[in-house]
């Protein structure tokens, strides 16, 4: 069996997660080539030398990222190819079940078919910190997911998919906030005190949105949101304007090697708990 992955991973929660599936799979027989969806727009992306794809990504606002849903509008019409999901999310809220509305329509107007969606809570990039309690939950929970679900994706099953109106409804709604950063990203600002010009932020965006000019950062029009400048800045010199509140910085621990004690986080403490007693599979059918 010949699987494809198309990862898009701002901050890399959802790599992560893949890294686990890519594991399983050669574990399980499987061959398995990795496509970072970024570089995907310059290199042969030939996902019909696959038996099965994977399209990963990262919820942004109930949707999946647009440089996801570019992609997949980039992608040959594939009549019966079958593709999973694999989606990281920094809560468990019923809304991100639709997540993949808008993503999983293009691809069926290419006839791909829609196999099987497995979600995958990880910590917040954006909006909170969570603590170290929550991110060794979090990852003890993927580890334990990933081989009953790599397992399903190698036997070829199909989930149900449960998307309520609702939550659909929702995802549309949000999808304004793909404009949004648009012009938010426009008015990020460096700290030139604290910032060391290693220029990780300008090699790293994937839209190729952050320019160094004249001893200046400037910002253009394509910004993502993603947070991958503003997390990965070593000095945390980042300024996100409208969202600066909700910053994240530095990479988290996935170690496990501390078990602090700890309480589950109270924003969307029902949907935490809810995620925290599942067994099995992650996969939507089980949400
Ligand atoms: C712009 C933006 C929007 C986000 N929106 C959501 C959301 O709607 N729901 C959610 O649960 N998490 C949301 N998150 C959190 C990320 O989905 C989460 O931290 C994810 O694991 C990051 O994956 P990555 O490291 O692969 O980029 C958002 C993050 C960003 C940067």
């Amino acid at each position: 069996m010949k699987i494809g992955i198309y990862v898009f991973s701002a901050t890399g929660n959802t790599a992560r997660v893949c890294k686990l599936f890519q594991e399983r799979l050669l574990q399980g027989g499987a061959e398995v080539a990795w496509h970072n969806i970024e570089d995907s727009y310059s290199e042969d992306v030939a996902p019909d030398k696959y038996d099965t794809l994977i399209l990963a990504y990262p919820v942004h606002g109930f949707n999946a990222p647009t440089i996801v849903t570019e992609f997949a509008k980039k992608l040959p019409k594939l009549k019966g190819k079958g593709y999973y999901i694999v989606k990281s999310s920094g809560e468990p809220a019923k809304a991100n079940r639709a997540s993949s509305a808008q993503l999983n329509g293009i691809l069926k107007s290419k006839g791909y078919d829609m196999l099987d969606e497995f979600h995958y809570v990880m910590p917040y990039n954006m909006i909170f910190r969570h603590d170290q309690y929550m991110v060794n939950k979090m990852w003890s929970r993927a580890l334990e997911a990933a081989d009953i679900d790599a397992a399903r994706i190698l036997e070829g099953k199909r989930g149900e998919i449960k998307q309520h109106i609702r939550h659909r409804f929702i995802s549309k709604v949000f999808r304004i906030e793909h404009g949004g950063m648009r012009i938010i990203g426009r008015h990020y600002k460096v700290d030139t005190d604290k910032c060391v010009k290693c220029m990780k932020c300008v090699k790293a965006c994937p839209m190729g949105n952050i320019k160094y000019e004249n001893g200046k950062f400037v910002f253009g029009k394509k910004c993502l949101g993603c947070a991958r400048c503003s997390f990965n800045c070593p000095v945390d010199a980042f300024n996100i304007s409208l969202l600066n509140g909700w910053k994240v910085n530095g990479a988290y621990d996935f170690s496990l090697k501390e078990q602090p004690d700890g309480k589950l986080c109270k924003w969307c403490n029902k949907s935490y708990k809810r995620y925290f007693s599942q067994k099995g599979s992650n996969s939507i059918e089980n949400q």
